[in-house]
């Protein structure tokens, strides 16, 4: 997805999927992670929202999840995780094509 230095520590950034669809990914202190990018509640991207430690904060309503696991600490809820591994200064996410259908939007109500 791209170089480890597009993305420093304590930062996000959006990854857009051939679909259309997006990943979140994080750099919590040298160590990565990755999740889908739209807020399980209304739809929100979450990295327009805050990376505090390991936790990222919905910008719209302050949904909390954990990016390590995806659990969110607000209400009952969860967000997908992906491995993500660095090789030669590359930050890869795995993901394979049944995965792209649970990365659309998928709101409450
Ligand atoms: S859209 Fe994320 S908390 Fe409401």
């Amino acid at each position: 997805m791209g170089g480890i230095e597009d993305l420093r520590p304590g930062a996000c950034i959006s990854v857009e999927l051939p679909d259309g669809s997006e990943l979140a990914v994080y750099n919590v202190n040298g160590e990565y992670y990755a999740t889908e990018n739209f807020c399980p509640h209304r739809g929100a991207r979450l990295t327009e929202g805050a990376l505090c430690g390991h936790v990222i904060e919905c910008g719209l309503h302050g949904w909390q999840f954990d990016v390590r696991s995806g659990e969110c600490l607000t209400v009952p809820d969860r967000i997908r995780t992906y491995r993500v591994r660095v090789e030669e200064g590359l930050v890869k996410v795995e993901i394979v094509s049944q995965d792209y259908q649970d990365l659309r939007p998928d709101f409450h109500d």
